[in-house]
């Protein structure tokens, strides 16, 4: 709900248990006076209006009791007093950035307004949410901010972007365009963030703030292993069940910034948006920018309260489509299996084997087209290898067996030694006089180009309009250097990053258009584009190339900060860290599958799979629908980890538990989160009976269970 209180000139959006309190103050000054736990309505009066003293602060003349350098600014801007990290820089046709945005209206209405060609949060009806724009406007430069704020009802989800329009007659430059600015009046926080690389993606790390800048970025061109695009500022203290966490996450796929600012009043500023190095977008009168959604949300009940508001708003309001709700199919994938050694017969060999397992789906991963047979060349040349492949065949038998058939493509690639680039050198991402740099063998495709996308995304229309293909995975494995475009002229180069997003962004919104039935998948050498913006067009990303099962928990823990667990891509490998159970135990979590040779597997290990599928499909919902909780995180500790799913009536549990490292003590009591103290629970298999009371307050004993090394259990506890 969103109110305006017109006597104190306040606006209050609240969400289930949270609220967000904009102050307009005289001189048309926007504030950010509060977020946070629910407030009631009536005595916002007292967040108004006293402000630290400001003895070097400039002030507007007319409004010398107010410095924007110490208060709470909603949309802070450049050159005007305020010398925290600012949100908008806009260089005029005068030449400088001073850039000075003051309120002038403001209207609230049901539903969403459009976003074209950015992916954002949805609702599929106008009740369930509400939106604020506040117009704001720089009289000097005639830039007009739309400042847009939309509440979901049914989650603690404030999504904020910004509409800026050149309402002058001079063309001016964005140099910096954020999507949201929150202040708070204290440092009292944790900044938690998510870094990674290759085959270690999202790691938890967690640090005090200190006065000055502190954050994360990504200048790679996607939104990277290294940094996800989430923060979290944790109130000092605060754990997985206690404490007041604010999250933060960008839906948006390239560079970004998560900067928090602690100031001299030990007042912290965090802000979302575009990374302003290497960004500026010029603006013709009457041209718009729009920046991408930034999610906010707010727990009073810890780290895990966050992350279930998180799970909630993106299962109800981001995935799309008809995989939103239906379950995905299990499937096997080719790639740790055979790499490129792959043929037609070769295949079918594994759809057979996999049949026989129950598994649902055959994923022919790299390899199958151009001449590729290793990862030299091809990439671009998006039609069938027919020396290597039968298609037709291929495809004709999955199907006959009753299994669906998937596809890989990496479309945002082009290798050097292709007839793609052969034909259009210039259609790399380049600059003039410089030789691209070369990794994993390739250039990266200049997606930013209509022409560039339309040959590419042709070709895939043709294979997948002549092959009945069920699922996608769309890959992307490396970052963009020398950032280029043939087609831009020199004095728009700044716009040659976020304008490669929007043509993938194009791109996958066509395929998903054109084949709604189709499952895509995102990857990008494992998860280095795992992020909201991914999940607008694929409700599922495969999470990290690397599939031990103990890394994994690291993974997949870090991941589940934010994103819930029906996204994340998991396979049970050939690996041989740990048996076969804890692999499927750890890969049950998300959306389960296969990555191995299924000729390879022995009677035991058959019989093991055969038993993991039918789990899968008894828990899916349980997964799909369920609470996560984080029972013991694996960067607490070096010895167990333990997670549980609890259905929405609270009437059922799945618990799992495993261990990283054998510990020589014996005591093991779990304490379990979410479940109904006074339902008793009936742990299936055993019939063990304990009330939720004691399993959450007391703890689950499971001393002496998954002892050694590697092993795990699952537990599923059944409200009677
Ligand atoms: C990177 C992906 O993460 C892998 O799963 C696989 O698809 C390879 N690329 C293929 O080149």
């Amino acid at each position: 709900m969103i109110t305006y209180n017109e006597p104190i000139r306040t606006i209050k959006l609240d969400t289930p248990h949270t609220s967000y309190v904009l102050g307009i103050r005289d001189g048309g000054f926007l504030l950010n006076l509060y977020y946070g736990r629910r407030l009631p309505d009536d005595d916002l009066w007292s967040l108004s209006n006293r402000l630290p003293s400001a003895s070097f602060s400039p002030s507007d003349p007319e409004y010398t009791d107010f410095s924007t350098d110490v208060a709470p600014m909603e949309y802070p801007t450049d050159g005007r007093g305020d010398f925290r990290v600012s949100a908008l820089s806009v260089r005029g046709a005068d030449g400088d950035s001073v850039t000075d945005l003051r309120y002038v209206s403001h209207r609230v209405f049901p539903g969403k307004p459009d976003m074209p060609g950015l992916p954002h949060l949805y609702a599929d009806r106008d009740s369930q949410c509400e939106t604020l724009e506040v117009t704001m406007r720089d009289p000097r430069t005639a830039v007009e901010a739309v400042l847009v704020y939309t509440v979901f009802e049914d989650c603690d989800a404030i999504a904020k972007h910004v509409r800026i329009t050149n309402r002058g007659g001079q063309t001016v430059k964005l140099e910096c365009a954020l999507s949201s600015c929150v202040d708070l009046p204290s440092m009292g926080y944790d900044l938690i963030t998510l870094w990674g690389r290759h085959a270690k993606e999202r790691q938890f790390e967690r640090r005090p703030l200190a006065h000055g800048l502190q954050g994360i970025r990504s200048k790679r061109g996607s939104s990277s292993h290294n940094h996800n695009p989430f923060a979290a500022l944790a109130s000092t203290g605060a754990t997985e069940t206690t404490g007041e966490v604010y999250g933060f996450n960008f839906v948006y796929s390239g560079n970004f910034t998560i900067t928090a600012e602690v100031d001299h009043n030990a007042a912290t500023r965090i802000v979302v948006g575009i990374d302003p190095a290497g960004f500026e977008w010029t603006l013709a009168p009457g041209e718009t920018f729009i920046t991408p959604e930034a999610v906010h949300v707010f727990s009073a009940e810890g780290i895990g309260g966050m992350s279930r508001a998180f799970h909630r708003c993106y299962g109800e309001h981001l995935i799309r489509g008809r995989w939103k709700e239906e379950k995905r199919p299990l499937l096997i994938n080719s790639w740790e299996a055979a790499f490129f050694d792959f043929d037609t017969d070769k295949l079918i060999s594994f759809a057979e084997r996999a049949k026989e397992l129950g598994i649902e789906m055959l994923v022919m991963d790299d390899g199958w087209f151009g001449k590729r047979d290793n990862d030299k060349s091809s990439l671009g040349d998006w039609f069938v290898n027919e020396k290597k492949l039968d298609l037709g065949r291929l495809i004709d038998s999955v199907h006959s067996m009753g299994l669906k058939f998937g596809i890989w493509y990496e479309p945002e690639m082009i290798s050097p030694d292709s007839e793609l680039y052969r034909a259009h050198p210039d259609w790399c991402v380049h600059v003039s006089g410089l030789a691209p740099s070369i990794a994993r063998h390739q250039y990266v495709l200049d997606v930013s180009r209509p022409d560039v996308r339309e040959n590419v995304y042709g070709q895939m229309r043709e294979v997948l309009c002549r092959y009945p293909v069920d699922y996608l995975k769309w890959d992307f494995n490396r970052n963009l250097s020398e950032a280029g475009s043939a087609l831009l002229p020199a004095e728009r180069s700044g716009e040659f990053f976020h304008r490669f997003v929007l043509g993938t962004y194009e791109m996958q919104d066509r395929l998903t258009r054109d084949f709604p039935d189709l499952l895509l998948e995102n990857c990008s050498g494992g998860g280095g584009r795992f992020d909201p913006g991914m999940l607008y067009y694929s409700p599922q990303i495969w999470a990290s190339d690397n599939t031990d099962p103990i890394e994994r928990l690291n993974i997949q823990f870090g991941t589940s900060l934010c994103y819930p667990a029906s996204t994340m891509g998991a396979h049970v490998s050939a690996c041989r860290r740990t048996g076969y159970r804890t692999k499927g135990d750890v890969a049950l979590w998300g959306t389960f599958g296969y990555e191995l040779d299924p000729n390879d597997l022995t009677d035991e290990e058959r019989g093991i799979i055969k038993e993991q599928v039918a789990e899968y499909h008894k828990f899916w919902d349980l997964i799909r629908r369920g609470s996560l909780y984080r029972l013991i995180c694996p960067w607490d500790n070096d010895f167990v980890s333990a997670w549980s799913f609890v259905s929405e009536d609270r009437k059922e549990a799945l618990v799992t538990l495993v261990r990283m490292r054998r510990q020589e003590e014996t005591l093991l009591r779990l304490k379990l989160q979410g479940l109904d103290p006074d339902a008793v629970y009936t742990a299936e298999g055993t019939g063990g009976r304990c009330s939720g009371a004691l399993l959450m307050y007391a703890g689950l004993d499971l001393t002496g269970e998954a002892w050694d090394d590697g092993e795990s259990c699952k537990i599923h506890l059944v409200a009677e």
